[in-house]
């Protein structure tokens, strides 16, 4: 089983949104069984994961996650067969993050591209590199033609992997949490659904990447 922790200290940066798709994504290509954990007390992503079982979906799965216990569920996921793990986390750099970054087959950094957001990033950048484990980036949040996106591409690009596959700012990202689907349900053949599956695609090849390396 390979964890993905996804984690920036900025709220609103788009790390549930993120979690939740990557989560759908990763089942929908068949790469499952996918489990979602939600670490932040805000419980965004568990929320919405009652309200997609409300909805009739049966998957993904859900685990909670105690931080004293992290290790040994981690393997008991592992030994009961699951692929992935998703774990959602609050918007803090503090010593619980540092937990869950220690168990991270991969880190993934959300961020919009903007100048306070790569500010704020820059602070929380060393607790990430302190543990040791990989971590890309995936800018999120994007509104086309805006200039600072290459701008922050290629300032983002000196700190760390950028994935290539960057997720817009969408109308159907944000109906995500009124219902607990995504948009590969709403709209399987729809534009924000192909960007979802290829994000999935390229948060897997680099999983596979560092597994090589
Ligand atoms: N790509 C996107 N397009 C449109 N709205 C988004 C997108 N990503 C997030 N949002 C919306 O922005 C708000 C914050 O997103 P969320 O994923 O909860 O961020 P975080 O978990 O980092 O605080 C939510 O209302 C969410 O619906
Ligand atoms: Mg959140």
């Amino acid at each position: 089983m390979k964890t993905i922790v996804v984690a920036n200290q900025k709220g609103g940066s788009g790390k549930s949104t993120i979690t939740v798709h990557l989560a759908a994504a990763a089942e929908h290509a068949g790469h499952g069984p996918i489990i979602l954990s939600d670490t932040d007390p805000q419980g965004t992503s568990g929320d919405w994961f009652n309200q997609r079982k409300k909805s009739g979906f049966d998957t993904p799965l859900y685990a909670s996650l105690v931080l004293s216990e992290l290790r040994r569920k981690i393997q008991a996921l592992h030994e009961a067969g699951a692929a992935y793990l998703f774990i959602d986390t609050a918007p803090s750099i503090g010593a619980v993050n540092a937990d869950l970054f220690a168990v991270a087959d991969l880190i993934l950094i959300p961020l919009n591209p903007t100048p306070a957001d790569l500010r704020a990033l820059v602070k929380g950048l060393p607790l990430v590199r302190q543990s040791g484990r990989p971590f890309s980036f995936v800018l999120a949040r994007v509104r086309p033609k805006l200039k600072n996106n290459e701008g922050a591409a290629m300032a983002l690009e000196a700190l760390g992997l950028v994935l290539p596959t960057r997720m817009h700012e969408r109308v159907i990202y944000a109906e995500t949490f009124a219902h607990g689907k995504t948009a590969l349900e709403i709209e399987p053949n729809g534009v924000a659904a192909l960007e979802i599956a290829a994000l999935w695609q390229a948060v897997k090849e680099r999983l596979e990447e560092n597994e090589n390396s």
